[in-house]
């Protein structure tokens, strides 16, 4: 099965741009993704190709028009067309924040329609009108969606089948198990006087493993409160859940 990813966007030489080299760029060539950059511009309805007008209530700023992009997600709809619906993102500061789940489910396919915007944004009423779902990609502004919508496909298409060299890199990676990854070393052993700690020296895998998996939870608990309070909210929870079920299983 193909991926498929269109990007729709007033910038379309930006695409496929780091995602034709690498991992990206070889796992397209072998197909199992495909990529359309769609021009915005396209579905302007006047000869000047307008997409974008003031903001209604006056301010700064231009903001891209419905029906601009309403014509556009409805043409990249049609060219996708596959029997299952394939989602519509819209890359802006004020979408749900991008998560490792989601990408996940995502790159289960079929595929995505990326709407990139410039500007100050979208007309508001394109995302309940073409079930658009709004994505960021972090807490800071970009110039456009674009580089958030290289950061999406990026993450999507390493996890596709056969395009990550070891699978187990996908699983024990930072956020798979809702805690970052545990500190990397490689040779040499010692190098401007820093060692590498002598545990991962030692042999003794179950060690080793313990090890990793402390460095993981101290890491995320310093460096990531967020995360580490839902990784404990959601361990007390499983914890409980497992109590309750074996007091049913045992009366
Ligand atoms: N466009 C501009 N800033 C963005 C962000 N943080 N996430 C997604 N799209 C954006």
């Amino acid at each position: 099965m193909t991926f498929r990813a269109a990007v729709i966007t007033l910038y379309p030489d930006m695409f496929p741009g780091p995602l034709g080299v690498s991992l990206a760029g070889r796992a397209r060539e072998e197909g199992k993704w495909s990529l359309e950059a769609i021009q915005l511009r396209d579905f302007a309805a006047d000869k000047h190709r307008t997409v974008d007008d003031t903001p209604a209530g006056g301010g700064a700023g231009m903001v891209l028009r419905a029906d601009v992009l309403a014509r556009a997600i409805d043409h990249a709809r049609a060219v996708m067309g596959d029997s299952k619906p394939i989602p519509v993102l819209a890359m802006t500061p004020r979408g749900r924040p991008l998560t490792q789940a989601r990408v996940r489910e995502l790159a289960q396919g079929p595929g995505v329609i990326v709407v990139c915007g410039r500007f100050e944004g979208f007309d508001e009423r394109i995302f309940a009108a073409r079930e658009v779902e709004e994505v960021s990609i972090g807490d800071i502004v970009l110039s456009g969606g674009e580089p958030a919508a290289l950061m999406l496909l990026d993450a999507c298409i390493r996890l596709l089948p056969g395009v990550m060299g070891a699978p187990s890199s996908g699983t024990e990676e930072s956020f798979e198990n809702g805690l970052l990854e545990y500190p990397h070393y490689t040779r040499p052993a010692e190098w401007e006087g820093r060692t590498i700690p002598e545990v991962l020296r030692s042999g003794d895998h179950a060690k080793i493993a313990a090890w990793r998996k402390l460095q993981s939870e101290v890491d995320t608990r310093l460096r990531r409160p967020d995360l580490w309070e839902r990784h404990e909210g959601a361990r007390v929870q499983s914890a409980s859940g497992a109590r309750r079920e074996k007091r049913d299983v045992d009366q």
